[in-house]
Order: C-alpha cells, then sequence, then structure tokens
C-alpha cells in the first residue's frame, strides 16, 4: 500500500478527478476527509470506501464558505488524529469573455480557483508542521501553464495557483513540507462539459455540448480526454512518499497537449 497509514483530505472529492483521487488514496490505506457540496455525492463516495474496509469522513458544505474551507482541515485532522496531505482539487472554468465578462461568475471563480484553496492551505500547514512535513497538491490546468483563448480568465487563476505553488514550494520546503502542482488537459467529468457550455462560449463556438466534447478529445494528442482515474495515478503519485523529492512541480497529464 502507497498511503498507508495517511491521513488526507479531498475537495471537490464527489465527483470527477478527486472522487477517483478519494477512492484510490484510500484503497491505498489512507484515511480520507471527503469534502464537497454535493452531500449525496459525497455519502457515495464514503458508503464506497468503507464498503472497501476503508476509512473516510464525509465534510459536507460549501467551499466558498472561509469557516467550511477551513473547518474541514480540523475536522479531517480530528477525526484521523493527524494530517499527512491534502489535495486542493476544487475548481471553477469561469467566463469565457472578456468583453462582456460576467462579474458575479469572475468572483465564483476566483472564489474556487484561488480563495479557499488559500484558506484550506493556511489551516493546514499548522497540522503538516505538526506532524514532520506532508505534502500538498493543488489542481491548476494545461491552462495554468499556456494560455488559453477560450478561457483567459481561467487561465489567469490558473497561473496563480501554480505561482502559488512554486512560492509556497519554496516556503515550507524546509519544514519538509512538499508542494506541487497537477495540471490536467481534458478529462471526461461533468466539469468539462460545464466548460463547454459556457454559454458565452457555446454561442460562438455551437451549441452542441456533446459535439464540443468529442471534438476537445479529438484534439488531443492522444485523440481522447482523460480518464479521471488517469489524473488521479498522477495525483497518488505527487501526494505518496514516491514523490519525496519532487516540490514545486506543475505536473502535465495532458495526452501531451503542452509537449
Ligand atoms: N475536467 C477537466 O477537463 C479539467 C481540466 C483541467 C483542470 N480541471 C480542474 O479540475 C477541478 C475540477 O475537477 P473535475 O473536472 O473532476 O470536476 P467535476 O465536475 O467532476 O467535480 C467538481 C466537484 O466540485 C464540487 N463543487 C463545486 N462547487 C463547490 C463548492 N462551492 N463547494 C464545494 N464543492 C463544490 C461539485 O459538487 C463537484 O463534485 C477544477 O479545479 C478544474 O479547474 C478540470
Amino acid at each position: 500500500m502507497r498511503m498507508k497509514d495517511k491521513v488526507g483530505l479531498v475537495t471537490a472529492a464527489a465527483s470527477g478527478m478527486g472522487r477517483s483521487g478519494a477512492l484510490r488514496f484510500a484503497r491505498e490505506g489512507a484515511a480520507v476527509g471527503v469534502a464537497d457540496i454535493d452531500a449525496a455525492g459525497v455519502a457515495a463516495v464514503v458508503e464506497e470506501i468503507k464498503a472497501a474496509g476503508g476509512r473516510a469522513i464525509p465534510l459536507v458544505g460549501d467551499l466558498r464558505d472561509d469557516g467550511f474551507a477551513r473547518d474541514i482541515v480540523a475536522e479531517a485532522a480530528g477525526a484521523f488524529g493527524a494530517l499527512d496531505f491534502v489535495w486542493n482539487h476544487v475548481g471553477h472554468p469561469g467566463p469565457a469573455a472578456v468583453e462582456g465578462i460576467d462579474m458575479a461568475v469572475f468572483d465564483l471563480a476566483v472564489d474556487l480557483n484561488l480563495r479557499t484553496v488559500l484558506v484550506t492551505t493556511e489551516a493546514a500547514i499548522p497540522h503538516l508542521r505538526a506532524r514532520g512535513g506532508g505534502a500538498m497538491l493543488f489542481t491548476a490546468s494545461v491552462s495554468g501553464l499556456q494560455g488559453s483563448a477560450w478561457s483567459p480568465v481561467y487561465s489567469a487563476m490558473k497561473f496563480g495557483v501554480v505561482g502559488f505553488v512554486r512560492s509556497l514550494a519554496r516556503r515550507l520546503a524546509p519544514e519538509r513540507i512538499r508542494v506541487n502542482a497537477i495540471c490536467p488537459g481534458n478529462t471526461d467529468t461533468p466539469m468539462l462539459r460545464v466548460f463547454v457550455a459556457r454559454p458565452d462560449q457555446a454561442a460562438t463556438r455551437g451549441n452542441d455540448v456533446e459535439a464540443l466534447v468529442k471534438g476537445i478529445g479529438a484534439a488531443n494528442p492522444m485523440k481522447r480526454s482523460a480518464h479521471p482515474d488517469e489524473i488521479a495515478n498522477a495525483a497518488l503519485f505527487l501526494l505518496s512518499d514516491e514523490a519525496s523529492f519532487v516540490n514545486g512541480a506543475a505536473l502535465p497529464v495532458d495526452g501531451g497537449m503542452t509537449a
């Protein structure tokens, strides 16, 4: 087992890559705090982990709420006696447009891509320090590594995530806390559909969401989108002791999109 006796926290863990990660980490021996706004989704993930003999607790709430984003850390650490890793996976596609931008959607994206991950991180550092070290992983995107004609605002935020990761990595390395980013390419989750169906984007590219999703898959060098488990595999590596000298990395898991 690659995460035996570790305790971790995953945000946006009711669906997609976060769900895959929570299930995988638990199979590898970790106790997992499963945080998400989707109560039924969280319950299903926790139940699946427990049914397989693993350990997990449900953490249901809105990560836009600073109190919740902070409390999930104490709850996970309290339930299992310590904290070894955090996957700050939550995020939001934001608005596609620059001209005519919807500032309410911009604010939502700032909250979910930047604010909440900062709040959770602030709460997590003392726990990781008390443990003598640990690992944090943040979900950026290929759009945090290269510009995106369809998502300049999202790209700005994910570049921000990568900048935060690289800076924190340097800051916390002396305390044996590793900080890395994972940069998925197109991954087959509900968010990929939200992404292509943004009204300000779909209007200019055509409104057939499934055709757009298919087109995104076909445009990848691998001629498909990733399965969420393929992102979770990389997350497992980065959060496990196997990555003991990997710090400040922004790892593309993108089928070669950024190659
Ligand atoms: N899917 C992709 O192609 C892709 C590519 C690159 C990066 N990303 C990044 O991956 C992350 C999203 O993961 P996914 O694709 O697995 O998404 P997903 O749609 O499968 O899951 C998103 C989860 O976030 C939860 N959530 C949404 N708002 C929330 C809130 N306010 N509080 C708590 N939970 C909330 C939802 O309930 C859902 O379970 C984001 O950071 C996104 O930017 C996705």
